[in-house]
């Protein structure tokens, strides 16, 4: 099955290289579908010669974009034609969770900057409604425990999250915390991402509403698209 879902997310990421038009300027996500997508557009730059520029979300995807020669730009200099990133859940309105890599907050300025934003997932990401996966949170350090404190009260379960190959939390690349948000279920995605927003402390969510153009699924008879 883990052959599977990675074959898939190698389909969808070479689908969506094949969108990237000659002189673009491109939104890098993170995570292992966008780790396809970056490595295809190194190849075509290698291959057919296109000259194109990246936007990274991440330390992941500036060093993977570094070592498949993009040439990386940023948002001051650019804003990108294209975005293409993954998701950790999509629904049937294209709202999104993203955040189980930790870099939602750089992934929803970049995607949200570009013209186009293009999702690429498996099927195993596609959900009828949000919420089985727990809503990452971006916290100030300083901030977590009034953070919690007011996560709980809208009816979240927060946990903060623990490093693997460090003792204590994750760090984000802009130094906070991530703190992963259960709700026992999201009706209304859009009202959540804006309340998780409003609480002092609250970097930014990993809900995405009214962001993504396009979704490009992996299933077992090829891509499919879902548009809005
Ligand atoms: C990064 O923080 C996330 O938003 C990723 O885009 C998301 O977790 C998708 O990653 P995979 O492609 O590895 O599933």
């Amino acid at each position: 099955a883990a052959q599977l879902i990675d074959d898939a997310k190698k389909e969808v990421a070479h689908e969506a290289a094949m969108m990237v038009e000659d002189g673009q300027v491109l939104g890098l996500g993170t995570g292992s579908t966008t780790h396809y997508f970056i490595q295809n557009l190194g190849e075509r730059i290698l291959t057919e010669e296109i000259e194109i520029m990246g936007i990274p979300t991440s330390y992941q995807s500036f060093f993977l974009a570094k070592e498949c020669n993009i040439p990386i730009t940023t948002l001051d200099e650019h804003l990108p034609d294209l975005a293409v990133d993954g998701a950790d859940e999509v629904d049937p309105n294209l709202n999104l969770i993203k955040g189980g890599g930790a870099a939602h907050t750089l992934e929803k300025i970049v995607d949200s900057s570009a013209s186009k934003f293009v999702v690429i997932v498996d099927e195993s990401k596609i959900v009828k409604e949000l919420g089985d996966f727990p809503v990452p949170l971006e916290v100030m350090p300083s901030a977590y425990r009034p953070v919690t404190d007011k996560v709980k009260l809208m009816g979240g379960v927060p946990q903060l999250r623990m490093a693997q190959m460090k003792d204590g939390p994750v760090i984000t690349d802009n130094h906070n915390f991530v703190v992963d948000v259960q709700f026992e279920k999201i009706p209304t995605p859009h009202e959540l991402e804006t309340a998780l927003n409003n609480i002092p402390g609250v970097v930014e969510n990993g809900i995405f509403t009214d962001v993504a153009n396009k979704v490009l699924v992996a299933t077992t008879d090829g891509v499919k698209s879902i548009k809005k």
